[in-house]
């Protein structure tokens, strides 16, 4: 297959009047040994790429400087090395970025097949948010069978795949959304109580819930005096990992309670982390997770498809947070 020379791919420019993104011309990469350049069907938009266009969430290094951590497509070139995939093969990946692009390049640990009940352009949304959940409920958290689960957020694109994922693995699943409507979203994806959190207490509805026990882990990103709130809503030896602080990294935290109850802290970042880490997550994703999708217990949550040029609009839609899922943008 003969590859053009150049593609499109969107940049991050920097004015007086704010960011814009904005499509420009770029040499279509090549990849090195153990790399995989695939044609990209739709690549997922994620909130850290909000910050990375403001300037606050630098590429880790080596990583391209085009915005995008995950995307799916077709396999058009391999590099040395690469021995489980194919040109051809329909693929999603986690990438450290590059996704908003006409052509992205992988590297084989991160890369995972489209599940057979799910669209190609669906899949684009599928990594970055599965290997969240995966890596920080299981790996950090240690979620045992029949324990209790709290995810804030349930109406993000981590949310509703959280969501799913323990309703299918048997948890009772909490979560915590914006509005009426986002709550009704997430109850149909299976949480048993989605709590909206501008008119209600999510501490006192789950000690209510839970007979006064509280939740067993609880996935937050949300931060701020969410911290302290989330530690009085664990039951003894309860889990708390944090993967963003959206109301603000910095909070006031009574270790006691910690003490008391045999709490444990945790957070975890993906980006950065090497092939050797996000390699492992991959393997439990595609042993655990993906057969969920085949099964009928897990699917997409797709609300948006924009075209490639107008990833402006797809992250002022992020922004006003009225989406629910993913958004993705498609060349
Ligand atoms: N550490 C990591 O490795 C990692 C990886 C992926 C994602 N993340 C982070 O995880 C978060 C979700 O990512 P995403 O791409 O799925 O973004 P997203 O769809 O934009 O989700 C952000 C969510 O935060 C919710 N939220 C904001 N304030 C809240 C509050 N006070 N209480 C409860 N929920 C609140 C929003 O709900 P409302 O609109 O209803 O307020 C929205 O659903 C982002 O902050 C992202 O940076 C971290």
């Amino acid at each position: 297959m003969t590859l053009p020379a150049a593609m499109t791919a969107i940049r991050a420019e920097r004015g007086p009047d704010g960011t814009r993104l904005v499509p420009e011309n770029i040499p279509v990469p090549q990849p090195g040994p153990g790399q995989i350049l695939f044609k990209v069907a739709s690549a997922g938009v994620n909130r850290a790429d909000l910050l990375q266009v403001e300037g606050h969430h630098p590429p880790p290094p080596g990583a391209p400087a085009t915005p995008g951590l995950e995307a799916s497509g077709t396999v058009v070139a391999v590099g040395p090395g690469v021995n489980g995939w194919s040109v051809g093969d329909a693929i999603c990946a986690l990438l450290p970025g590059g996704g908003y692009a006409e052509y992205a390049i992988a590297t084989e640990p991160c890369v995972l097949p489209v599940p057979k009940s799910v669209s190609l352009v669906d899949a684009g949304g599928l990594p970055e948010v599965y290997f969240t959940v995966w890596s920080n409920v299981f790996d950090t958290a240690g979620l045992k069978s029949g324990e209790s689960f709290l995810v804030h957020g349930g109406s993000s694109g981590i949310g509703t795949a959280a969501i799913q994922l323990m309703h299918a693995r048997g948890h009772k699943v909490f979560t915590t959304a914006g509005s009426a409507e986002k709550c009704a979203a997430c109850v149909a994806l299976g949480a048993t109580r989605a709590i909206d959190y501008r008119t209600e207490d999510f501490v006192a509805v789950v000690k209510a819930e839970t007979g006064g026990k509280g939740v067993d882990v609880i996935l937050d990103m949300v931060g701020g005096d969410y911290v302290m709130r989330n530690l009085q809503s664990l039951a003894r030896g309860g889990r708390l990992t944090n993967i963003a602080y959206q109301k603000g990294a910095k909070a006031e935290v009574d270790f006691r309670i910690v003490q008391a109850r045999l709490l444990t802290l945790g957070a975890t970042g993906l980006r950065g982390r090497p092939d050797s880490e996000k390699g492992p997550i991959r393997d439990a994703l595609a042993k655990e997770v993906w057969p969920l999708f085949d099964a009928g217990s897990l699917k997409p949550v797709t609300y948006r498809v924009f075209p490639l040029a107008e990833a402006g609009a797809a992250h002022r839609l992020m922004k006003e947070s009225s989406h629910i899922g993913k958004i993705l943008l498609a060349p």
